[in-house]
């Protein structure tokens, strides 16, 4: 007996481990058809990161943030119509394309330098004093408020986005104090997680899969807009221009919405290296992707217009959520998932950057030397970085998305402004360098006036305590160039501040560039 169950025993036993094997053997197979899929996956984002239509989506993914989901409503109000709000949309989309093109030279011959190094050569070898002066007064306010503003906005999105569908979910309304509380915490949150997102190696992969949940969500909602609007969902539209703003001020204003939803594009500079024949690809890949960002967030616009309420759109925290709310059901989730991914991905690109732009002015010893060094093994900036995501959530705290967004318009109006002079300037004194695409004199004139009208206008019309930041902040600098920059003063306790950074955060200096 005892023999007879052994024997089953044993034979149930070679059963068990014969079941076993085809288990671990299908999941084996599995493994390996999942790996495969894989690797196809990374090879092809790999093949995408070289051509003309990974430029495109590079910059339409950099673009694409949090501009078109938060503030929508705020251009509709300065609007004062529906017709005039698209129509605004549309126009900032044009004026980034025509800035963009002027600054074509720049970021091809330029690689990684942008806009500074072009203040500094415009009025280089006549102007000694006035180049490298703006030069440094675009640096100190890039690096201070421009890069830091845009990830307390980029956080606060997050924070509205992140929180909606958890506190609908539970059924919970806190009070403004709470809200205000939660929004903050939510919003440091995002600033501090992505500084350690950036250190990733391949975060150009995963700004791929960012990219790919940005263009989610704005399909579902162009897609939704477009079938509500064949039923025939037009009444928000047929208002058109009616109650249309006509100051100055206003319009302006409202153009800082748009300029904030269309600014990134720049972070095509940081690429080029990886870009095949960036003399063709790069002109084609921004007259390609600016149009298509434009259309996008005008679709996107009328789609909120068919299914929203101008009041509500304008009322709202949340438009994306409310728009979600009212077409996807139960999907809704879908929406507010694709901001958070969406804002996710173009924080990271931004925080990116903010760190080339440090490393840079650091090199050209405009700033102090521990900004434009690199972890010893990683190669990231990890000091400029940090300072971002600091001074970022400093300005999370007392500020709201909507005056930060104002704060972001101004600086930026000051400096394209002055890149349209500085260009308009080089087609006389570098009459004969090489351009990939060269506009008519007239359009650099064109932007240039539109934006002194975009800094002038706002400040004649309502002044905000947050434009005499940026002025007060642009006066400082003025004072801090001359003995620490112009006459090489150097800073008292550097020495001891650049050793201990460095201890810290095992950073060193660097002939080369970092990865
Ligand atoms: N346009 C983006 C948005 O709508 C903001 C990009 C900020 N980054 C930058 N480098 N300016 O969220």
């Amino acid at each position: 007996y005892n023999s007879r169950l052994v024997g089953l025993t044993v034979n149930s036993l070679f059963l068990l481990e014969t079941q076993f094997l085809r288990v671990l053997d299908c999941f084996d197979r599995v493994v390996k058809y999942l790996w495969i899929h894989v690797k196809i996956l990374i090879n092809f984002t790999a093949w995408f990161q070289v051509g003309l239509f990974s430029g495109v989506t590079l910059i339409v993914g950099t673009m694409i943030g949090s501009g078109i989901f938060v503030s929508a409503g705020s251009l509709l109000a300065n609007a004062g119509s529906p017709g005039l709000c698209l129509v605004l949309w549309g126009v900032c989309g044009v004026y980034s394309l025509l800035g963009n093109l002027n600054n074509l030279k720049l970021n091809s011959n330029y690689i990684i330098t942008g806009e500074y190094i072009y203040f500094l050569e415009a009025f280089g070898p006549t102007h000694k004093f006035f180049g490298p002066i703006l030069a440094f007064i675009f640096a100190w306010v890039t690096v201070f408020l421009i890069n830091p503003s845009s990830v307390a906005i980029l956080s606060l999105s997050f924070a509205k986005y992140f929180s909606s569908p958890i506190l609908t979910a539970v059924n919970f309304c806190p009070d403004d104090y709470l809200t205000y509380v939660l929004d903050r915490l939510l919003a440091t949150i995002c600033a501090i997680t992505f500084v350690n997102c950036y250190s990733v190696k391949g975060a150009t992969h995963v700004q791929n899969i960012f990219t790919v949940g940005k263009l989610m969500a704005i399909a579902i909602i162009i897609g939704g807009g477009l079938y509500y609007l064949g039923l025939g969902y037009t009444e928000n539209l047929e208002i058109g221009f009616e109650g249309s703003a006509s100051s100055f001020g206003q319009i302006a204003t409202a153009f800082y919405g748009g300029l904030w939803a269309y600014s990134g594009w720049n972070n095509l500079n940081f690429i080029t290296e990886e870009l095949k024949n960036p003399y063709r690809n790069l002109p084609l890949a921004i007259i390609i992707a600016l149009p298509l960002t434009t259309i996008c967030y005008v679709l996107i616009n009328v789609s909120y217009l068919t299914v929203l309420t101008p009041q509500q759109i304008i009322s709202s925290d949340v438009v994306a959520v409310d728009w979600g709310d009212a077409v996807l059901g139960s999907a809704s989730f879908l929406i507010p998932l694709g901001v958070v991914i969406s804002v996710i991905g173009t924080t990271n690109g931004t925080l990116f950057a903010a760190g080339r732009i440090s490393h840079v002015v650091g090199r050209e010893g405009q700033s102090p030397d521990f900004l434009s060094y690199i972890h010893f093994e990683r190669k990231t900036p990890i000091a400029p970085i940090l300072l971002t995501s600091l001074l970022g959530i400093l300005m999370i705290i007392p500020g709201d998305i909507a005056s930060l967004i104002d704060f972001f318009g101004f600086a930026i109006s000051i400096f394209y402004c002055a890149a349209m002079v500085a260009l308009i300037v080089m087609r006389f004194t570098k009459k004969d360098e090489h351009r990939p695409i060269k506009v008519p004199i007239i359009i650099p004139v064109i932007v240039m006036v539109v934006s002194a009208i975009l800094v002038v206008a706002p400040i004649a019309a309502a002044p905000q305590v947050q434009y005499f930041y940026v002025l007060l902040f642009i006066s400082a600098g003025l004072i801090f160039y001359i003995p620490f920059v112009y006459y090489k003063k150097s800073l008292p306790g550097i020495s001891f501040i650049t050793i201990f950074f460095q201890k810290l955060f095992q950073i060193v200096p660097t002939s080369h560039d970092f990865e």
